[in-house]
């Protein structure tokens, strides 16, 4: 059975927008696709460790041999397993300190992996992660978009990045900019954004 993969990363617990937000998407995504299965990741509540001395080794070849690092090769084939067979992906992204959050740094850290989800071709780096549809709800307390802040926004065009390195080029991203000074307003304009959104995946089935 296909699946929704889910990955919310927010700090802010009840109050999160980035989390309510992506609920409303994953539950329109599911009238849309009944037949799809969610799968979700809520890294606050389960971090995804940060690699270190002891545990990189789980995501280097050969397979590691030391235990320290036997369970981050096991969490990581399991966090590429869901992210290989999942037919849309869903993060839930929060800008902290201008870039995303670190446990959501820590779950790229466990899925690009070389000759896993990337490998190194002729003509550069190749993504190996099945295509697919990726939505990304991205909150910022600040403005982005345009003007002189443009430039501090380390968030989005490292997603884009990352996502794009694994072969994952169909990305929307829904920015919920200025949470700190009009919050309702923008999330009802972000509400609306959502509902307009038509991804690849629910084309497919209309
Ligand atoms: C530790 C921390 C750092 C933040 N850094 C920024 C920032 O650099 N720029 C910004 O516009 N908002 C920043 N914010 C505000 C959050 O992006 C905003 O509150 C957003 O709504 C958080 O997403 P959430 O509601 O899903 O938790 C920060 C918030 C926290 C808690």
């Amino acid at each position: 059975m296909g699946s929704i993969l889910v990955i919310k990363s927010s700090a802010g617990g009840a109050a999160s927008v980035s989390n309510k937000l992506v609920d409303q998407l994953v539950a329109r995504l599911q009238a849309e696709r009944p037949e799809l299965k969610v799968v979700e990741r809520d890294l606050d509540r389960e971090p995804v460790p940060h690699l270190s001395s002891a545990t990189m080794a789980g995501i280097g070849r050969p397979a590691p041999e030391t235990e320290a690092a036997k369970p981050t090769r096991a969490l990581s084939d399991a966090l590429v397993a869901e992210l290989q067979e999942a037919e849309i992906l869903v993060i839930g992204a929060p800008m902290y300190n201008f870039g995303i959050a670190s446990t959501l740094k820590s779950w790229f850290d466990h899925v690009l992996r070389a000759g896993v989800t990337f490998q190194y071709g002729p003509n550069g780096p190749e993504g190996l992660v099945a295509a697919k549809p990726v939505i990304v709800i991205e909150t910022r307390g600040g403005a982005y978009s345009e003007g002189p802040a443009a430039v501090l926004d380390s968030q989005e065009p490292h997603l884009r990045t990352m996502l794009g390195f694994m072969g994952l080029r169909d990305v929307d991203f829904v920015r919920v900019e200025k949470l700190a000074m009009a919050a309702q307003e923008q999330i009802a304009a972000a509400v609306e954004r959502i509902g307009a959104l038509r991804p690849g995946a629910l084309a497919k089935a209309a």
